[in-house]
């Protein structure tokens, strides 16, 4: 029988993590073809949590290995901006410069003068203040271990009177939709474009937006179309 677990997260488990981010950050595939720059993917998408929130994550083991993880946060407000850890690398590594990320970088800046659309921000909303980030190897996923990285985290909120989570993911990811529906999350709010993204055809993707739990709102959030978040 091959053993997995769930676990806390343990500082040795940092650099399992961060190549397992890089390695999964396309819909559960390598990142590298569209950001090459694995040390300011990880970065951008678990060094906050990692290094400052370690309380907040926790790892999934098979037979012995970090074979993935969940990082996230009790509070939005206070973590780390992707988009501003990606600026401070940008110009402390040169990163519009380099083969490998240049790409994604100005065709980035062209979307969004194209779609006359500025950074919103993050989703600071007091219902949901948490969020999460998770990926799996592929040898680990459809086993249970996603669910059991959410129910621990799902209790690490609830245990510090957080009322609600939310989560952004690839609308063109329907794995990732329909585990994390399965989990109790609903769409909030109409997918929308994310600068630079592109399938591997080159077709625009969309960010969505989850949420689950949250004051007011037993059924974890209302279904697509019926937010403001743009
Ligand atoms: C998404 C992911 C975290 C799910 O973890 P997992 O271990 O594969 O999921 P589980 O085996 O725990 O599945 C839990 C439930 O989700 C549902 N589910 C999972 N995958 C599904 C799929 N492809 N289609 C429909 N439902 C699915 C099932 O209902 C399952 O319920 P069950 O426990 O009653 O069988 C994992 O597959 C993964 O890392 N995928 C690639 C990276 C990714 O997309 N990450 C999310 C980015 S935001």
């Amino acid at each position: 029988m091959t053993a997995s677990l769930v676990r806390r997260y343990q500082a040795a488990d940092r650099e399992a993590v961060r190549r397992i981010c890089h390695l999964t950050g396309y819909m559960g595939e390598s990142a590298a073809w569209f950001w090459r720059d694995a040390e300011s993917f990880a970065d951008m998408w678990t060094g906050y949590y990692t290094d400052y929130e370690p309380e907040s994550c926790f790892v999934a083991e098979a037979q012995g290995r970090v074979a993935g993880y969940l990082v996230g946060c009790l509070d939005t407000a206070k973590a780390a901006d992707p988009a501003a850890v990606c600026l401070s690398h940008v110009g402390r590594r040169g990163l519009v410069f380099r083969p490998g990320t240049a790409g994604f970088l100005w065709r980035s800046a062209w979307d969004t003068v194209r779609d006359r659309r500025g950074y919103a921000g993050r989703f600071l909303d007091a219902r949901w203040p948490a969020h999460l980030h998770m990926n799996l190897l592929p040898e680990a996923r459809g086993g249970g271990l996603g669910r059991a990285l959410m129910d621990a985290f799902i209790e690490h909120v609830a245990a510090a009177g957080v009322p609600g989570i939310h989560l952004e993911t690839l609308a063109e990811n329907t794995w990732a939709i329909a585990f994390f529906r399965a989990m109790g999350f609903t769409a909030f709010g109409e997918p929308k474009l994310v600068p630079g993204m592109r399938t591997r055809a080159g077709a625009r993707m969309h960010g969505q937006l989850m949420v689950r739990g949250g004051a007011g709102s037993p059924a974890g959030g209302q279904e697509a179309g019926s937010s403001t978040a743009k």
